[in-house]
C-alpha cells in the first residue's frame, strides 16, 4: 500500500500556549488536524467561560488564513470552579471539557485541585449536563514513585471518583501504562483515553540511558518497555476506547536543556507520518482512521469531519529538528527511525 486515504484527524490533547509561541506552533497542528482539545494550562489558567471565549478568539487570529482548524476550549477545574458556569460555556458552545490536574501534577498545575470532594458538585452537574472531564492522571504525594503514580492514582483517584459519579464521561488523558490501557478498555462508554504519539515510540530507557535526553522527558514519564507495548496493541487495535491526543507541549530549548527541564515533547510536525510507521509496522495501518479520526468524535458525541488527508509512502522524509519563534527554537520530537509516510 503506498497511500492511505484517511478521515480529516483530530487532535483530542494539544498545548497551544499563548502569545508568540502560540502563533508559530498553531499552524503546526492546524496543517494537518481538523479540531484539537486545547490545554487549559496557560499562565493564568483558562478557568471561566469567559477566559474559554477570549483564548478561542486569540487562537482563531494564530490560524493561517483560510485554515479551517477548529479549537475545542477546556476549562481548568479549581476548587473555586462554579458549576453554574461551567454549564453555561458548554450550553453557549464555548467549553467542550473540563480539566482535572491533580495540584502539583504538572506544568501549570498549581491551580489545580487538592481535596477532590471540593469539585464534587462541578462533577455532578459534568454528569446531567453530559460534559467531559479530562483527567491527568497521577498522583502528587511524595511516597509515591513516579513510575507508579497512574496505577495509584486509577486505584485510589479515578476508580472512586467513577463509582460516585458513573454518568460522568471521562477521558484519561495520555496513558502511560498496561494498567491504563486495562482500566480504559473495561470502564464501558462512559470512559476513554487518549494516547500520544511519543508515548508510542519511547520508553523510559530512551530518557536516561546513554545520558539523559530532556527533549524526551515528559509527564506521565515514558515507562519501561512492556508499557510501551501495551500502548502500542491499545492504540493499534482500533478498539472505540482509545484516540490520539498528541500532547504535543512546546517549551523553549532554553526551558527544556536545563538543570530543572520542563515536561514536553513537541510533535505537532510530525505526528501523523510518525503514527503511519507505528501502525504500519504492526500490521495496522487500517486501524489508523479509528485512532485518529473516528473514536475520538464517538466519545465526544461530535460529527466525523467532512474531508479527509491523504498519505504517500515514499523515500524517508525530513522534517525540520526545530521551528522557530520570536523568542528562541522548540525542537520537534525525534522518532529516531526513519519515517515513509507524509501527508500529501
Ligand atoms: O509533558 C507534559 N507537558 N505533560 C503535561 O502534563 C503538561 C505538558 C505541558 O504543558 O508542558
Ligand atoms: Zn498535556
Amino acid at each position: 500500500m503506498h497511500t492511505l486515504t484517511l478521515r480529516r484527524p483530530d487532535d483530542w490533547h494539544l498545548h497551544l500556549r499563548d502569545g508568540a509561541m502560540m502563533h508559530a506552533v498553531a499552524p503546526e497542528t492546524a496543517r494537518h488536524f481538523g479540531r484539537a482539545i486545547i490545554m487549559p494550562n496557560l499562565i493564568p489558567p483558562v478557568v471561566t467561560g469567559a477566559d474559554a471565549a477570549a483564548y478561542r478568539d486569540r487562537i482563531m487570529d494564530a490560524l493561517p488564513q483560510g485554515s479551517t482548524f477548529k479549537p475545542l476550549m477546556v476549562l481548568y477545574l479549581t476548587e473555586e470552579t462554579d458549576p453554574e458556569d461551567v454549564a453555561a460555556a458548554h450550553a453557549a458552545g464555548i467549553a467542550t471539557s473540563v480539566k482535572l490536574y491533580p495540584a502539583g501534577a504538572t506544568t501549570n498545575s498549581a491551580s489545580g485541585v487538592r481535596n477532590f470532594d471540593k469539585v464534587r458538585p462541578v462533577l455532578e452537574k459534568m454528569a446531567e449536563i453530559g460534559m467531559p472531564l479530562c483527567v491527568h492522571g497521577e498522583v502528587v504525594e511524595n511516597h509515591v514513585d513516579i513510575f507508579d503514580r497512574e496505577a495509584v492514582f486509577i486505584d485510589t483517584v479515578l476508580d472512586p471518583i467513577r463509582k460516585a459519579t458513573p454518568d460522568l464521561k471521562v477521558v484519561m488523558e495520555h496513558i502511560t501504562t498496561s494498567q491504563g490501557a486495562q482500566y480504559a478498555l473495561e470502564g464501558g462508554d462512559n470512559l476513554g483515553a487518549t494516547i500520544t504519539t511519543h508515548h508510542l515510540v519511547i520508553n523510559r530507557n530512551d530518557i536516561l540511558v546513554g545520558g539523559i535526553k530532556p527533549h524526551y522527558y515528559c509527564l506521565p514519564v515514558a515507562k519501561r518497555e512492556e508499557h510501551r507495548l501495551a500502548l502500542v496493541k491499545a492504540a493499534t487495535s482500533g478498539n472505540g476506547s482509545y484516540f490520539l491526543g498528541t500532547d504535543s507541549a512546546p517549551h523553549l530549548d532554553g526551558a527544556k536543556l536545563s538543570a530543572c527541564g520542563c515536561a514536553g515533547c513537541f510533535t505537532a510536525t510530525n505526528t501523523m507520518s510518525i503514527l503511519a510507521e507505528v501502525f504500519e509496522s504492526e500490521g495496522a495501518l487500517d486501524k489508523l482512521e479509528n485512532f485518529t479520526s473516528l473514536n475520538g468524535p464517538a466519545f465526544y458525541n461530535l460529527p466525523v469531519n467532512e474531508d479527509t488527508i491523504t498519505l504517500t509512502k515514499g523515500d524517508p522524509v525530513t522534517y525540520p529538528e526545530a521551528i522557530d519563534t520570536p523568542d528562541g527554537r522548540v525542537t520537534v520530537f525525534d522518532p529516531k527511525m526513519p519515517l515513509h509516510w507524509q501527508v500529501s
